[in-house]
């Protein structure tokens, strides 16, 4: 008898750099752990250590690591102050999606041996959308696409939505717009871009919430520290509890039955697109 828990499996993409994806992956993490969950946020950005500045965690191994095998994923997790632990990035990840079979069978391997279990998994892709972001999003049980109101970053994440189409993923896809005025002007960005996405994709993107712009939130960089613990008071803090809440609130998917292999046999999985499409 299996007594792992599913593990939900959230993946925060953007197509362009730079709109707050980190942000966004620390805080709904921090938020999780807050509400007693247990979270794991994997860093998929390529060499920038980006999530270990944002949560103040320094480490001396990182996911290439474990996919050479000189190390277990238990030797690689660091346990950051705000209580979410981390798997740093690194360049290997890039290959994630490319693995052999032997390699895919270790990766597996060093997820189900993680001794903690986690209630849900956080990965905060790399900017772009390359091969590698794509398989990482399509074997996540729900994608955040976090937007800005400029062009750029719409366009960019349109054409995250649309490649995730051309791969046939069109479920479990939800907008989150990011440095907004407010709630209108969130709600307003969700419903333009989902209006060209019906239009051109013929489906329906979901609306996750958004995050106004907020002065507190580079000053919570600044200290290593998500906004979260750091200012909870803080209006963008109670908008990223809502975030959590949502993420809460999403399905868990029936057929995970052992914990993180679910993300992995759908990362190699040829049949990933009919069974995922919807
Ligand atoms: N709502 C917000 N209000 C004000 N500043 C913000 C907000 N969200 C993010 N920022 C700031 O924008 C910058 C970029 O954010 P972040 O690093 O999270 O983006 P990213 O998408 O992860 O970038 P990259 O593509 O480089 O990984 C950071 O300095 C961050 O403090
Ligand atoms: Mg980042």
């Amino acid at each position: 008898m299996s007594l792992k828990k599913p593990t939900k499996v959230i993946g925060i993409s953007s197509g362009k750099g730079g709109v707050g994806k980190t942000t966004v992956s620390v805080n709904i993490a921090a938020a999780l752990v807050k509400q007693g969950l247990d979270v794991l946020l994997l860093d998929g950005d390529l060499g920038l250590a980006n999530v270990q500045l944002a949560l103040g965690a320094a480490s001396e191994y990182n996911f290439s690591h474990v996919l050479s095998g000189g190390k277990t994923l238990d030797e690689v997790v660091v346990k950051t102050s705000s209580g979410v632990d981390l798997v740093p990035g690194a360049s290997g990840l890039k290959d994630l999606a490319s693995l052999s079979e032997k390699e895919t069978g270790s990766v597996i391997q060093a997820f189900s041996s993680l001794t903690k279990q986690y209630d849900i998994f956080i990965i905060d892709t790399a900017a772009g959308i390359s091969t590698s972001v794509v398989s990482l999003l399509g074997a996540c049980h729900h994608r955040i696409i976090v937007l800005k109101d400029d062009p750029s970053s719409i366009a960019d994440a349109y054409a995250t939505i649309k490649v995730l189409f051309l791969e046939g993923i069109t479920q479990d896809i939800y907008l989150l717009p990011n440095e907004v005025t407010g709630m209108e002007h969130g709600s307003q960005l969700f419903r333009n871009l989902n209006k060209v996405i019906v239009k051109f994709l013929g489906f329906e993107a979901s609306y996750a919430g958004f995050v106004k712009q907020d002065d507190a939130i580079p000053l919570a960089w600044k200290k290593a520290l998500p906004i979260v613990s750091c200012l909870p008071n803080s209006q963008s803090a109670r908008e990223f509890r809502n975030l959590a809440n949502f993420v809460n609130n999403l399905s868990s998917k029936m057929d995970d039955t052992g914990g993180l292999q679910f993300f992995f046999n759908q990362l190699h999985s040829p049949s990933r697109s009919a069974s995922l499409g919807g």
